[in-house]
């Protein structure tokens, strides 16, 4: 790669040499040929032997000013030296102006080309000491074969003297000028092109689509398309009145029962939403208000503290350990009466961001904690469902029902494109975000929540789990792999289950420059600090649900390719 770029840079140089030669004598030709002639002499070190093959070369496109039926390209005359090989990959042209200047230098025989040889299209004499060549200006005249006397067909007897003997026109200078203005935008190119071979040339280039490890959404491949459409075809058959209509706030009552049946709670503690993040709005609307102190965790869902921020909530990060919340470091800020929260967001399952879940000990502590303090845990558990290894931990809405409002959804599970959420709470929590969510939308999508319901009763629910699991679980596995393959730099621990992975890079590395050059290689990622109301600027979130294996493997060599690049 180092000597294709030296070559390059070598052959630019000598292109733009040639230029400035042949500027310089235009500007003498014009006085007299001689000087003309001497001006645009080569060395003969600067020439190229002849036995060198030329390399792919396409003609230049025709200049604006050229209608395409009259561009002759200037390939067609044989060069009677052949042009250095070009160490760049492009197979664009040469830059024909500068060529054929060095291309002049084959010997005295260039002055005896007629001015017309390519207007006739006829190819050059050619000879291995080097073949009569047409010159820049008679090339140029190509392109305006009616142009100027000096264009004439052959067989006129007007043909002109040769231009080293005489000033070139005005007409021919215009169009010389042509000439030089597309070898200056070649020439321009082939240096952009190396600029980037330079910077990039340890990282290979893009190939491929782009890849996202950046949305926590399913793949298409693992969301039950056949399922879910024999799902809307029962439910407009089996409940056409109940799936068309405005139905009520608390949602479609079926789904809204078999919910309640899973928990295990009266079906007047469960409310369904549109998604889960409504859940979680009305939540907020109905226990937060401006300047109330909320618990999170420290990274958190960067909805959630948006959605608290724009509440006017005083948010209070408390660190996360692999085993979930720091519980030690709550019960400080709580003793110490710095936060006197009545609620704390947790998600207690591969959280979101960084695929931790809160140990059972935890689970405990926490909720010892919030009965000591009197707030209320929102235990947000939208991946509860898809652990790929280890022990399941009991929901704290089942450990506390009293002191927990619970939300999930069917988005992780079934496609988020239902939009079906839900919360499990006290029940008179419950019926005043009823009459919230009422007031807000009348009622969620019926048709929507009908459809889930028929899913979930045929039993197509579980085996939407089981595949999407299975996929996660393997993408997981490959992901950790690829991570420690291609850069070992990388510190994450391997979730469990859901789908993101935390990753931490080495300290002083900065992720925002990251996600600039990985995006150029095709590779997003969310950045870490949009979890964070501060700091974690060495961190990164990969969400590896959307991409299947290929994916990862090649997503993580281009985000390695663009690390070592920084
Ligand atoms: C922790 C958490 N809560 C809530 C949501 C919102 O989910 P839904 O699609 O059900 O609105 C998400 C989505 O990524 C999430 O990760």
């Amino acid at each position: 790669m180092d000597q294709e770029i030296a070559n390059t840079l070598g052959e630019l140089e000598r292109k733009l040499r040639e230029l400035e030669r042949v500027l310089s004598g235009i500007g003498q030709g014009a006085t007299t040929g001689e000087e003309m002639r001497a001006a645009r002499a080569v060395p003969p070190s600067q020439s190229v032997p002849a036995s060198q093959p030329p390399p792919p070369s396409q003609p230049p496109p025709p200049s604006p000013s050229v209608p395409p039926s009259q561009y002759v390209p200037s390939s067609n005359p044989a060069p009677s030296v052949a042009p250095a090989p070009r160490a760049s990959t492009s197979t664009r042209a040469h830059s024909r102006v500068v060529d054929e200047a060095a291309e002049r230098s084959g010997g005295e025989s260039r002055h005896a080309a007629p001015a017309d040889t390519a207007v006739a299209s006829a190819p050059a004499p050619s000879s291995s000491a080097g073949a009569a060549t047409p010159s820049p200006l008679a090339a140029a005249g190509s392109a305006t074969p009616t142009a100027a006397p000096a264009t004439a067909p052959i067989g006129h007897g007007r043909r002109p003297p040769p231009l080293a003997d005489r000033a070139p026109s005005a007409a021919e200078l215009l169009r010389f000028r042509d000439r030089l203005e597309r070898t200056a935008r070649e020439l321009t190119h082939d240096y952009d092109e190396l600029l980037g071979r330079i910077t990039y040339a340890a990282v290979p280039t893009q190939t491929g689509p782009a890849i996202s490890f950046a949305r926590g959404a399913p793949s298409l491949d693992i969301v039950d398309v056949q399922g879910l459409r024999d799902a809307a075809v029962r439910a407009f058959d089996s409940d056409p009145g109940g799936t068309t209509a405005y139905g009520t706030s608390i949602g479609y009552p079926r789904l809204r029962a078999w919910i309640a049946d899973r928990h295990g709670v009266e079906p007047e503690r469960v409310l369904v939403t549109n998604g889960s993040m409504q859940a979680d709005a009305f939540l907020f609307e109905s226990l937060v208000r401006p300047g109330d102190d909320v618990v999170v965790e420290r990274p958190s869902y960067d909805r959630t503290l948006l959605s608290l921020r724009e509440r006017g909530a005083t948010l209070h990060p408390i660190e996360l350990q692999p085993d979930g919340i720091d519980t030690g470091a709550l019960a400080h800020l709580l003793g110490t009466g710095q936060a006197r929260p009545n609620l704390a967001h947790i998600i207690p399952n591969f959280q979101n961001p960084a695929g931790y879940t809160l140990s059972l000990a935890k689970r405990e502590t926490l909720l010892d904690l919030s009965a000591q303090h009197d707030f209320v845990v929102f235990e947000d558990d939208p991946y509860v469902a898809l652990r790929f290894s280890g022990e399941s931990v009991p929901t704290m809405l089942s450990m506390a029902p009293e002191r927990v409002v619970y939300a999930s959804s069917f988005s992780k599970t079934v496609c988020p494109g239902v939009r079906v959420g839900y919360l499990v709470g006290p029940a008179e929590l419950i019926a005043k975000i009823a009459k919230l969510a009422t007031n807000t939308y009348i009622s969620p999508s019926m048709v929507a929540q009908s459809i889930v319901y028929e899913f979930c009763a045929s039993g197509a629910i579980e085996r939407s789990i089981e595949t999407v699991r299975t996929a996660l679980a393997k993408r997981a596995l490959t992901l950790a792999e690829a991570l420690r393959r291609e850069l070992p730099e990388a510190e994450f621990v391997a979730p469990e289950g859901g789908y993101f992975m935390w990753v931490t890079l080495p300290a002083g590395t900065d992720v925002a420059r990251l996600f600039s050059a990985a995006g150029e290689l095709g590779v997003t990622f969310v950045k870490g600090t949009d979890f964070l109301l501060e700091g974690g600027e060495n961190t990164l979130r990969l969400a590896y649900s959307g991409v299947n294996e290929q994916e990862i493997d090649e997503g993580i060599t281009r985000l390695a390719a663009a690390y070592r690049s920084l």
